[in-house]
């Protein structure tokens, strides 16, 4: 297949082009190159590109920025992905787009289903509901997956903060009152990958198996990476960040595994590797 993939410079965008290279063709844009923002510049690239499926891993990620930026994040996570449909329209293309965890409010006691209730509770995860919408409304040929907590070789993230922190900190304090699921980008890459080989279309929740809270996450790290660091579990509200984060937000993977596809495999095993490949 001829795939194009916004926002390949990031740090899913590096996996997926890694995963997809050797069994498909690739378009391969960067915010230089194809700046979804701009609508009609996005219609007549993709227009011109005529690819088989467009998958979208361009967003504006700073969760805390979009709180002071929020015409940014609308401009991106919302007429970005609004404009990406149009796209696809045009060409009669399916959209893959990756969307997050941040558009529930958190108050959930168990696993969230994809027709869980919505209430994003920061300008990141209503930005990002935002463009899910325009998608159904727009397309009848979509894969909106939802993720979370990500981490990957290339790119910002909690493990590689927790492990730049130990160099200098005996000490580190964590939240330990949101819990959800950490996420490797090559195992949600090859998912994606999978999604892609069919017309199963829908809304999609695809994370690592099981859950933790950020402090139990770092602890863990530390555990895995032999470094003797004290962790300090403080609440959400003592660590005070602009942008509220939903105090749980497990994903159900259920349409995935009604689908027929294996769970990915546990967030535990995932780290492990991770940490094996950059120390
Ligand atoms: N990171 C997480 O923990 C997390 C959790 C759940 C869901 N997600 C979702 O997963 C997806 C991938 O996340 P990620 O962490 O891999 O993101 P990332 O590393 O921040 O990469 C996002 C990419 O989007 C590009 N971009 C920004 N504005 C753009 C624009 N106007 N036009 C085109 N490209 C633009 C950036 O390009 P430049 O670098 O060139 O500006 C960047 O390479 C996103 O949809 C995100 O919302 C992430």
């Amino acid at each position: 297949m001829k795939i194009l993939i916004t926002g390949s410079n990031g740090m899913l965008g590096h996996d997926l082009q890694e995963v997809l290279k050797d069994r498909h063709e690739l378009i391969l844009t960067t915010s230089k190159t194809l700046d979804i923002t701009d609508k009609q510049h996005t219609i007549d690239f993709i227009c011109d590109a005529k690819p088989d499926i467009v998958i979208n891993s361009a967003a504006y990620t700073d969760v805390d920025g979009c709180e002071e930026n929020q015409d940014v994040a609308y401009a991106v996570n919302g007429e970005g992905v609004k404009n990406l449909a149009l796209a696809c329209r045009q060409v009669d293309c399916p959209l893959v787009h990756i969307s997050t965890d941040y558009v529930f409010d958190g108050t959930a006691r168990d696993p969230i289903d994809e027709d869980g209730q919505i209430g994003p509770i920061s300008v990141y995860g209503k930005s990002k509901l935002e463009g899910e919408k325009a998608i159904q409304e727009i397309l009848d040929k979509f894969f909106i997956v939802r993720t979370a907590w990500l981490y990957g070789i290339n790119g910002k993230n909690f493990p590689k903060t927790m492990l730049e922190l130990a160099e200098n900190h005996s000490e580190i304090t964590v939240v330990y009152d949101e819990v959800g699921t950490p996420t490797y980008t090559p195992d949600l890459a090859e998912g994606i990958a999978k999604l892609i080989e069919t017309d199963y279309y829908g809304i999609y929740h695809l994370t690592n198996s099981g859950s933790c809270s950020w402090c139990e996450f770092s602890r863990y790290i530390f555990e895995v990476a032999e470094l003797d660091v004290k962790v300090i579990p403080v609440t959400a509200s003592e660590f005070a960040r602009p942008a509220p984060r939903p105090s749980y937000s497990v994903l159900n993977n259920k349409n995935w595994i009604e689908k027929g596809f294996k769970p990915l495999r546990s967030y535990k095993e995932a780290i492990k590797e991770y940490i094996e490949l950059i120390k």
